[in-house]
C-alpha cells in the first residue's frame, strides 16, 4: 500500500477473523483469551456504584456481559453491518428475549406463514397468552402485508428463506412497508449468515440467528444472536435476558462460535457449491416432484434470491412424487446423510418434516404452512459432493 493511498475496508473474511481483538491487548495470544468468571470484582465502593450505575466502563456479572462474548458480539455486530449485537444461549433465546422485551400486551405481532416449529410455538405459547395478538401472512407477496398492517402492528416476522420449505421473503420491500406504518421488521437470517445476505442493509430493524448452526459450523453448541440498534439492544440486555429469560451463552460457548467464525466464508463457499450439485442432480430424478433452492432456474423466486442472496446457500428442500411413505423410506436408505434435525453443520443432514419436526401438525395445518407429506429437508454438509450424489442416488434407487 501507498502511504498516501486511503486504506482499504478489509473484506468479510478479514473481519471474522480479526475484528475487534488486538493480540497485544491480550499478551500477543493469537486467539482471544476464553474468560471464565461469572463475577467481577471492584477496586472500591465508588468503582462498583459507578459501574452499577453505568458510569464506568468494565464488568459486573456475566449475566450481562463477560469479555468473551463480547468480542463475539462486536464481531457479529460488524458482519451483520449493526450498530450492536447480543449473543444468547441459544437462537430460541434470541428470538424470546427480543420479542418479550420489545412487544406489550394489545400489540399485533404479523409473521410469515412458515416459520421454524419453535418459533411458532413461541408466537402462540408464550406471546398470545400474554396479550400480543398473532397474525400468520403469506408474506412471499409484500401486497399482503401492505393490506393487513394496522396501527396495532408493532412487528413483522420472517424467516427468508423459510425453514423448512425455502420460500423466500423479500426484505427490502417488507421492511419499507413496515416501517411506513411505524412497525419494527426482524429477519431470522440462521439459514444464510451475514455472508450471504444482510437484512440490516436492506432496512429490516433486527437480525436474529441461530447460531447454532452456519456461525457455530461445527454441530458441538446452542446459540443465538441478535443484531440491531444499540440501545433497543441494552433494553433487552437489561431487562430482557437480565430480568426475563436469563438465556445467557457461555464463555466457552462464545470462543467456540469465535473460532468457527474465522472459517464462515469457506465453510458457506463450499455448502454452497455442494448443494448446487446435490439439487441439479435431484431436478433431474424421476422420483422427484420438485426441488425448492434458490441456484435452481427453475425457483420461481430466483430473481429475488439473486437480488438479497450473495450464493444460494447449502439448504436444500424437495419433495418426492410418492408422499409420506416415499419420504420415510427414502430417509431410511440414507447411508452417508445423516437423520437429524438441526443444520449448518460439516455433517449432511436430513429430515422429513411431515414424520419429524411437523409430525405434531395435522395433515391441514401442514399443507396449510406449505408442508407437504413428501417434503425432505436437506443442510448440505461439506464432505466430497460425489459422495453426497451418490448416497442419494442409492436412496432414491429404493423407491
Ligand atoms: C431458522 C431457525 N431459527 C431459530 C432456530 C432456533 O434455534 P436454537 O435451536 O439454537 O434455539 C432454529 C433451530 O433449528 C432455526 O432453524
Amino acid at each position: 500500500m501507498t502511504p498516501d493511498k486511503p486504506a482499504q475496508a478489509p473484506g468479510f473474511s478479514t473481519r471474522a477473523i480479526h475484528h475487534g481483538y488486538d493480540p497485544y491487548e491480550g499478551h500477543g495470544a493469537l486467539c482471544p483469551p476464553l474468560y471464565l468468571s461469572s463475577t467481577y470484582t471492584f477496586p472500591t465502593v465508588a468503582d462498583g456504584m459507578a459501574r452499577f450505575a453505568g458510569e464506568q466502563p468494565g464488568y459486573v456479572y456475566s449475566r450481562v456481559g463477560n469479555p468473551t462474548t463480547h468480542l463475539l458480539e462486536e464481531r457479529l455486530a460488524n458482519l451483520e453491518g449493526g450498530e450492536a449485537a447480543l449473543v444468547t444461549a441459544s437462537g430460541q433465546g434470541a428470538t424470546t428475549s427480543l420479542l418479550w422485551t420489545l412487544l406489550a400486551p394489545g400489540n399485533e405481532l404479523i409473521a410469515d406463514k412458515t416459520l421454524y416449529g419453535c418459533t411458532f410455538a413461541f408466537f402462540h405459547h408464550g406471546l398470545e397468552r400474554f396479550g400480543v395478538q398473532v397474525r400468520h401472512l403469506d408474506l412471499t407477496d409484500p401486497a399482503n402485508l401492505a393490506a393487513a398492517i394496522s396501527p396495532q402492528t408493532k412487528m413483522v416476522f420472517f424467516e427468508t428463506p423459510a425453514n423448512p420449505n425455502m420460500r423466500l421473503v423479500d426484505i427490502a420491500a417488507i421492511a419499507a412497508i413496515a416501517r411506513g406504518h411505524g412497525a419494527l421488521t426482524v429477519v431470522d437470517n440462521t439459514y444464510c449468515t451475514p455472508y450471504l445476505q444482510r437484512p440490516l442493509e436492506l432496512g429490516a430493524d433486527f437480525v436474529v440467528h441461530s447460531a447454532t448452526k452456519y456461525l457455530g459450523g461445527h454441530g458441538d453448541l446452542l446459540a443465538g444472536a441478535i443484531v440491531g440498534p444499540k440501545a433497543a439492544l441494552d433494553e433487552v440486555r437489561y431487562v430482557g435476558i437480565k430480568d426475563m429469560t436469563g438465556a445467557v451463552l457461555s464463555s466457552q460457548d462464545a470462543f467456540l462460535i469465535l473460532r468457527g467464525l474465522k472459517t464462515l466464508a469457506l465453510r458457506m463457499d463450499r455448502h454452497s457449491l455442494n448443494a448446487i450439485q446435490v439439487a441439479n442432480f435431484l431436478e433431474a430424478h424421476p422420483a422427484v416432484a420438485v426441488v425448492h433452492y434458490p441456484g435452481l432456474a427453475s425457483f420461481p423466486q430466483r430473481d429475488l434470491a439473486c437480488r438479497q442472496m450473495g450464493q444460494p446457500g447449502g439448504m436444500v428442500a424437495f419433495e418426492l412424487k410418492g408422499g409420506f411413505e416415499a419420504g420415510r423410506r427414502f430417509m431410511d436408505a440414507l447411508r452417508l446423510f445423516t437423520r437429524a434435525v438441526s443444520l449448518g453443520d460439516a455433517e449432511s443432514l436430513a429430515q422429513h418434516p411431515a414424520s419429524m419436526t411437523h409430525a405434531v401438525y395435522s395433515l391441514e395445518e401442514r399443507a396449510a404452512h406449505f408442508i407437504s407429506e413428501g417434503l425432505v429437508r436437506l443442510s448440505v454438509g461439506l464432505e466430497d459432493g460425489r459422495d453426497l450424489l451418490a448416497d442419494l442416488e442409492q436412496a432414491l434407487a429404493g423407491l
